[in-house]
């Protein structure tokens, strides 16, 4: 099956003097050939406002959902690609489990329903034209701006893979303990940087971490220090308050286990305030304290803790830095199936289609 790594086209224009209209529309991409901005302008031009209008009402019903739909975009493409494979029930090959079914996603997943409804909304718009695939990353565009975030576009153009594999997750998704190179090395091994790993992990800004992602740092730490040192004594009291003990009563059932905001002021707002509390030791992940510790990282770290601009600007600004949305981007285009003879444009996000419903491939907008 062909793929398409990272193949640079185009750095789009940086206008110093942007508007908030050239703001929107001009940001720094990398662009995979096969994926453009408006591929739907003509097979299907509803396609992104039902998406956003699917995501805003999901959002006004339950706040959590932006973060859910983040998170989804991400696992999906550092596990084979952009290609909706985190969305399939079953695999093809009866008896394995799906990349859903892994630790790392399972109950964890959140808005999987939001993308549910976007799916089935679109096929009766604009039957078997959209990707499973390009709705996950319009979807995560438009969780971001419904989080605050003034926007991007969003290129399209992805096919749907025909497989899921939980095999396929060891070594492609950084873990919550982390560190630094660990984590740096699967960014790297994704085509995207350390700077992509920081300034993404921005997103830790919305939504929060079960216990049983953090509780060893919150007990038994190492042998001399029950809790971990690296974090303020005062915020690892309040999560001990929260979260049981490991192996307590309590701290059995994962399902059942409290989950923390990692931003608790803004709980809700895709804002800077991560890098805030990461640098006050506030971090909620040992991913998130190494990023604050490690000379490395705390550089980035400290310039997005004190320019917001630097993150995202704001929705009048005509700062020309937008790394969050550049990222995001970038995000987007790791491993991709573009063009006829990839995948397929699935009917349903969470199966692959039946041979009878095999559909030939979706025309950019131009043809
Ligand atoms: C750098 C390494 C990263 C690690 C180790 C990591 C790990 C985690 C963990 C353990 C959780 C908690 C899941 C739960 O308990 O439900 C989480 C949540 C989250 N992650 Fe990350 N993550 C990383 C990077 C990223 C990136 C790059 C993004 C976005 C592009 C992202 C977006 C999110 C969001 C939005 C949530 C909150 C989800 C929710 O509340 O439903 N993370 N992450």
């Amino acid at each position: 099956m062909a793929r398409f790594s990272l193949l640079v086209l185009a750095a789009l224009i940086i206008a110093a003097a942007a508007s908030s209209s050239l703001h929107r529309a001009a940001v720094d991409a990398a662009i995979v050939e096969g994926l453009q901005v408006g591929f739907y302008d003509r097979t299907c031009p509803e396609a992104e406002s039902t998406i956003r209008e699917i995501v805003n009402t999901d959002k006004n019903n339950d706040p959590t959902i932006p973060a859910g739909l983040i998170r989804i975009f991400f696992h999906d493409c550092f596990v084979k690609g952009c290609d909706a494979s985190i969305l399939l029930d079953e695999t093809p090959t009866p008896g394995e489990e799906t990349e859903k079914q892994s630790p790392a996603n399972g109950f964890t997943l959140n808005g999987l329903s939001t993308i549910d409804v976007a799916k089935s909304t679109i096929e009766s718009l604009c039957p078997r034209t959209v990707s499973c695939a390009d709705i996950v990353a319009f979807a995560a565009r438009d969780a971001a701006v419904a989080a605050g975030h003034p926007g991007y576009p969003v290129a399209a153009g992805r096919r749907d893979g025909l497989g899921s594999l939980k095999s396929s997750l060891p070594g492609n998704l950084p873990g919550p303990g982390q560190g630094v190179g660990e984590i740096t090395r699967v960014f790297v091994g994704k085509g995207m940087t350390q700077e992509d790993a920081v300034v993404l992990s921005g997103a830790h800004s919305i939504g929060g971490a079960h216990c049983f992602m953090f509780s060893d740092r919150l007990y038994n730490f190492s042998a001399g220090a029950d809790v971990d040192p690296a974090m303020d004594p005062g915020y690892a009291g309040m999560l001990r308050t929260v979260c049981p003990a490991p192996g307590s009563p309590d701290g059995e059932d994962p399902e059942n286990a409290p989950k923390v905001a990692f931003d608790a002021r803004t709980e809700q707002r895709l804002d800077t305030s991560y890098f805030v509390e990461v640098l006050s030791r506030r971090g909620l992940l040992g991913s998130d304290n190494a990023l604050a510790e490690d000379p490395g990282t705390r550089p980035l770290v400290e310039a997005l803790a004190r320019d917001v601009q630097l993150f995202q600007p704001g929705r009048e600004s005509s700062c020309v830095h937008r790394k969050f949305a550049e990222s995001m981007q970038k995000l987007g285009m790791v491993d991709v199936l573009v063009g006829e003879g990839n995948g397929e444009i699935r009917m349903d996000c969470r199966a692959v289609n039946t041979p009878g419903e095999q559909v030939p491939p979706t025309l950019p907008s131009e043809f």
